[in-house]
C-alpha cells in the first residue's frame, strides 16, 4: 500500500519521480505527491488528492527544476484522501520532507508530545509526525540526515518506509526501512528508490533489497546502508530478470487484460524446471525431504485470490498425500490459537510477498517452530525472506489490482507442492506423479484455447452488466472458483456477487433466486466425478425452475450441461485437480467485461490496492 519513489543524479529529479509514481500507482491511489530540491526555490513539494493526473495538472503551471527528489501515491489510512493529507509532509521550519508508507502505531503519542512543544500539525496524518521529529534532530545538532533519520526510526513503532529530504543538504535522499518494502536501483551516477522495482526498470535493472530495520544514504555515486543504530549493514544486490516493456500495457487498454493474455506463459513458466528426471524439484530455499516426511498437517495461510488458490490446493495436497490441509485467512488464523508445532507445514501464499496479515500469520508460526514455506511471485520479498523456504511462482510482474495471471500461477505452484509431498511421502508412486505433472504442463495450451473464443464469454458480459446481483455455484474444486469468480466481479464491477457451494444451494442461498438473477455454475467433468457431475446437474435445474439466467462453465461436449444453460461457456477437458487453472479464465474476463460495460477503471478498482501492508 502506497507507492514511494526517490531519486538523486544528472536527471530533472520531477520527471523521474512523476514516471515512476505512475508505475506504483497500483499501490494506491487516493492522492499523489512530489518534493523536489530546487536550486533556485529550495524545497518545492506538490501534492493533490486523486490520481497521478490531478498532480500533473498541478505541476503544469510550476517549473520546478532540481535532481534530487522523491514521491508518494497514497491508499489512505490516517486521515481522508484530501490534499492536506497528501504526502510530501514538509517539517514547521520547511526544512525536511517526508514520504511514508505503513503506519506509525505510537503516533498518537508522538503527536501530543510535539504539540507540547509547540509544533502545529497541518494533516490529520500519522506521517507528518516524522518530518517534525527529523526537523527537530537536524535543530538539535545530528552530524548528518541519516543521523537525524536514525535517531527518529528508534522511537517509531508500526511498518514504515521513509524517504527523506532536507532542503539543506541538496544531493542527499535518506530513506529507511521497517516491514513495508524498499528497494534501490544502483545506476552510472544515479541513483533510485522504489517500493518495487517497477519505480526504476525503465534506467536500471540493477537493484537492491533493503533489509529490515535499515536505514539507506543515496548520492549519485553510491550508497551507504547501516541499521537503525548507525552499524553498516548490508541490502541484497539482485538483477531484475525483467525489462520495461512488462511493465508497460504494450497496446491493451488495461493491464488486466494484458495479464488475462499472459496466463499461458505464467502457467508454464511457474511449472519449468519443476520435474527433473522424473522427479519433483523445488526452489533452492527448500524443506529438507526428511521433514516433509515427517510433517503430519499443513496449514496455507494467506488473503484474497491467493487465499482461493490455497483452497484448490487444499484438494490437491490431501488427495495426493493423505495429509489433513486446512485453509485459513491469516488475518483469522494470526489472531486465534491454531494449533501447530514442529511437523506442522504452514504454506505462506502471497503474490506481493508483503500482505502484513500474512506476514505476521507467517510469524506466528514460527514462533510456534512450524516449519513455513512461501509461495511468492516477487523476488526477495519480505515474506520469503522470512520463511523457511521458498517456491516463486513466474508470473512476471502484476499491475492490475485483481489478480489474474498470479493467482493462476499460485494455483500451479501449490500443487507442486502437493506433488512434493507426495514424491517425500511415498503415497504417489514416481509414474503417477509424473502424470499428475503432465496433467498440469498440459494445461497453458488450454488456457490458450479459451482466451482464443471468448465470444460467447463476452456476450453474455453484455447481456448481464445492468444486473444488479450474480451468484456462482460450483463443488469440490468447482467452490474456489466459484468464490474466484465472484470476488473478480466485486472488485472491478462493485456488483454484489457472492459464491456458494453448490450443494449448500438448499440451506439457504436458493432463496436468494429470483426471475431472471444471473447465477454463474462451474460443471464438474461429466467423466471424472460423474456424481458431482450429476448433482450439480440437478442444482442446476433447481435454480432455472425458480427463474434463475443460468450461465454455465462446462467441458466442451457435456452434453448434460448444454440442456440446462441459458448461456453455455464451454473450456476444454482438463482433468479435475487441474481443472480450476482453465475454468477461472472465462470468470476473469467476465468481471473485466462487466466492469468496462459499467464504465470502471479495471486496473484500479475503488478503494483498493494490490498490497495490503497494514492490517
Ligand atoms: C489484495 C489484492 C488481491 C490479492 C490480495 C492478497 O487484496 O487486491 O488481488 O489477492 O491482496 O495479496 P498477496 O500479494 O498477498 O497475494
Amino acid at each position: 500500500m502506497c507507492g514511494i519513489v526517490g531519486y538523486v543524479g544528472p536527471r530533472p529529479a520531477l520527471e523521474v519521480v512523476v514516471d515512476g509514481l505512475r508505475r506504483l500507482e497500483y499501490r494506491g491511489y487516493d492522492s499523489a505527491g512530489v518534493a523536489v530540491i530546487d536550486p533556485v526555490g529550495g524545497l518545492r513539494t506538490a501534492k493533490k488528492a486523486g490520481r497521478i493526473e490531478n498532480l500533473d495538472k498541478e505541476l503544469a503551471h510550476q517549473t520546478i527544476t532540481g535532481t534530487t527528489g522523491m514521491g508518494h501515491t497514497r491508499w489512505a489510512t490516517h486521515g481522508a484522501p484530501t490534499d492536506r493529507n497528501a504526502h510530501p509532509h514538509v517539517s514547521g521550519d520547511g526544512r525536511v520532507a517526508v514520504v511514508h508508507n505503513g503506519i506509525i502505531e505510537n503516533f498518537r503519542e508522538l503527536r501530543r508530545e510535539l504539540e507540547a512543544q509547540g509544533t502545529e500539525f497541518r494533516s490529520e496524518t500519522d506521517s507528518e509526525a516524522v518530518a517534525h521529529l527529523v526537523a527537530a534532530q537536524l535543530r538539535g545538532g545530528a552530524a548528518s540526515l541519516a543521523d537525524a533519520v536514525r535517531a527518529v526510526c528508534r522511537r517509531l513503532a508500526g511498518s514504515f518506509t521513509l524517504v527523506v529530504l532536507d532542503r539543506d543538504d541538496p544531493d542527499v535522499v535518506v530513506a529507511a526501512r521497517r516491514n513495508s518494502p524498499l528497494v534501490l536501483g544502483v545506476g552510472d551516477g544515479e541513483m533510485f528508490l522504489g517500493s518495487d522495482v517497477a519505480a526504476f526498470i525503465e534506467f536500471t535493472r540493477e537493484a537492491v533489497e533493503l533489509g529490515q530495520d535499515q536505514v539507506v544514504e543515496l548520492r549519485r555515486g553510491g550508497y551507504t546502508v547501516t541499521d537503525f543504530d548507525g552499524a553498516p549493514a548490508h541490502g541484497r544486490a539482485y538483477h531484475v530478470g525483467w525489462d520495461l516493456s512488462a511493465a508497460e500495457k504494450g497496446g491493451y487498454d488495461y493491464f488486466m487484460l494484458k495479464e488475462i493474455d499472459e496466463q499461458p506463459g505464467a502457467v508454464a513458466d511457474t511449472l519449468r524446471g519443476h520435474l527433473v528426471d522424473g522427479h519433483i524439484v523445488l526452489d533452492e530455499q527448500r524443506v529438507d525431504v526428511q521433514e516433509l516426511r515427517e510433517i503430519d498437517k499443513v496449514f496455507v495461510v494467506a488473503c484474497g485470490s491467493s487465499f482461493h488458490a490455497g483452497l484448490i490446493g487444499k484438494q490437491a495436497i490431501e488427495h495426493w498425500t493423505r495429509v489433513p490441509v486446512e485453509v485459513e485467512l491469516a488475518s483469522e488464523f494470526r489472531y486465534r490459537d491454531p494449533v501447530l508445532d514442529r511437523q506442522t507445514l504452514v504454506v505462506a501464499i502471497s503474490q506481493s510477498g508483503e500482505t502484513a496479515d500474512t506476514l505476521e500469520a507467517l510469524r506466528y508460526a514460527r514462533d510456534q517452530r512450524a516449519r513455513v514455506l512461501a509461495i511468492c511471485n516477487t523476488n526477495g520479498a519480505q515474506i520469503p525472506r522470512e520463511s523457511d523456504a521458498v517456491l516463486y511462482t513466474h508470473a512476471g510482474p502484476e499491475i492490475g489490482v485483481a489478480s489474474t495471471k498470479a493467482f493462476l500461477a499460485q494455483v500451479a505452484a501449490v500443487e507442486l507442492v502437493g506433488l512434493a509431498i507426495a514424491q517425500a511421502r511415498g503415497t504417489k508412486y514416481g509414474d503417477e506423479i509424473g502424470r499428475e505433472f503432465d496433467a498440469l504442463a498440459a494445461v497453458p495450451d488450454k488456457i490458450a484455447e479459451v482466451l482464443a473464443d471468448l465470444d460467447p464469454v463476452r456476450a453474455v458480459a453484455r447481456e448481464i452488466a445492468a444486473s444488479k446481483a450474480v451468484l456462482f455455484l460450483g463443488r469440490h474444486v468447482g467452490y474456489p472458483v466459484a468464490l474466484e469468480g465472484a470476488l473478480k466481479l466485486k472488485e472491478l464491477a462493485y456488483m454484489h456477487a457472492e459464491g456458494f457451494p453448490a450443494g449448500e444451494l438448499k440451506h439457504g442461498p436458493i432463496a436468494l433466486i429470483e426471475d431472471g438473477l444471473p447465477v454463474v455454475v462451474i460443471m464438474p467433468s461429466p467423466t471424472a466425478r460423474s456424481v458431482l457431475h450429476q448433482k450439480v446437474g440437478s442444482n442446476i435445474a433447481e435454480i432455472k425452475a425458480r427463474g434463475a439466467r443460468t450461465i454455465v462453465v462446462a467441458e466442451a461436449g457435456d452434453v448434460a450441461a448444454r440442456e440446462h444453460a441459458d448461456h453455455l461457456i464451454e473450456v476444454p477437458a482438463t482433468p479435475t485437480l487441474a481443472s480450476p487453472l482453465v475454468a477461472t479464465v472465462p470468470l476473469q474476463v467476465l468481471a473485466a467485461e462487466i466492469a468496462q460495460a459499467r464504465g470502471y477503471d479495471i486496473d484500479k478498482p475503488r478503494n483498493l490496492a494490490k498490497s495490503v501492508t497494514v492490517e
